[in-house]
């Protein structure tokens, strides 16, 4: 990691924060940028006090032509881009595919999927020309794994993990001097589930209180691993080159539940939900 050249998106709060952090201690220079400008200043600071170079933008991933602007900045920055963490997301609400809103999917999609896909695509001839490049895309348990409520979610996480592993093939193919990890990620102590709510209530949805209360039990009973654990576990494998990593046991438990009973396990997640939400 020593001096690479790291991008990271979503910097400004959980995983993406957790990982600027790990990655200033290994040595890393950084490129961080969020929608959330205050959270971004605060990891900036945080990552300024260990001594590491960073450079940081508002940036929404959304944006296509804005992330493809953002790469030629950071490359004329540094000079070189080495590896991109293509790590912004939100969990797009707690709603069943029937009742969501259009506009809750087309927001997930777009952050969660076309994001990693902009920031991947944007960034590559940066990566194949530092020679020795690594894209990383975090995807999730839910990319391996589809649960109740979490239809858009799992559609964006399911689909980096097939995006990522498509474009692993094409940089073995090609012979390019780019590695690339997909990340599932189980529960993690982060602020997502409670930014979802937040989300919803700024656009003026109505959020009910089954929703309120899958946030709690998220917050109380599932996202449990400490943000920087998952950073030092995502971090070990990329610089290892794992072509994938699970972080946490929960992930590697869905992981084998879905391996080795995937025509069985929708039910087996159901009763599992009954438990911790009570009856849909
Ligand atoms: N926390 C978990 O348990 C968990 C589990 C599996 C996967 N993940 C994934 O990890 C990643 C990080 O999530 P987290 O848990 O740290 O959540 P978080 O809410 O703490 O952080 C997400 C960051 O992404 C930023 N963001 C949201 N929309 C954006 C946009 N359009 N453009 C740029 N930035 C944007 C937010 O402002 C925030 O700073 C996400 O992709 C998430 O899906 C998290």
């Amino acid at each position: 990691m020593k001096d690479k050249v790291a991008v990271i998106t979503g910097a400004g709060s959980g995983i993406g924060r957790a990982l600027a952090l790990e990655l200033a201690r290994r040595g890393a220079r950084l490129a961080l940028s969020d929608v959330n400008d205050a959270g971004l200043a605060e990891t900036a600071d945080q990552v300024k006090a260990l001594g590491a170079e960073v450079h940081t933008a508002h940036l929404d991933v959304t944006d296509r032509a804005a992330v493809e602007a953002y790469a030629s900045t950071v490359a004329a920055h540094y000079g070189v881009v080495h590896q991109v963490y293509n790590n912004a997301g939100i969990s797009g609400g707690g709603r069943t595919i029937l009742d969501s809103d259009w506009a809750a999917i087309d927001q997930t999609l777009a952050v969660n999927l076309f994001g990693v896909i902009h920031g991947t695509k944007a960034f590559l001839p940066h990566l194949i020309a530092s020679g020795d490049g690594h894209v990383v895309n975090i995807s999730s348990l839910n990319g391996i794994m589809a649960q109740p409520t979490l239809g858009a979610y799992c559609a964006s996480k399911f689909g980096v993990r097939g995006f990522t592993e498509v474009l692993r093939t094409e940089m073995i193919n090609g012979g390019h001097p780019v590695k690339v990890t997909v990340v599932h990620p189980g529960g993690v102590k982060t602020d997502i589930a409670s930014a979802t709510l937040r989300m919803a209530q700024t656009e003026g949805y109505e959020v009910s209180a089954t929703e309120k209360n899958r946030m709690r039990v998220y917050n109380e009973k599932l996202l449990k691993m400490p943000a920087d654990q998952a950073a030092r576990i995502i971090a070990d494998g990329v610089q290892k080159g794992a072509p994938r990593v699970r972080v946490g046991n929960d992930a590697k438990m869905a992981d084998r539940l879905v391996r080795f009973l995937p025509r069985y396990y929708p039910k087996f997640v159901v009763n599992l939900e009954r438990r911790l939400f009570g009856k849909a």
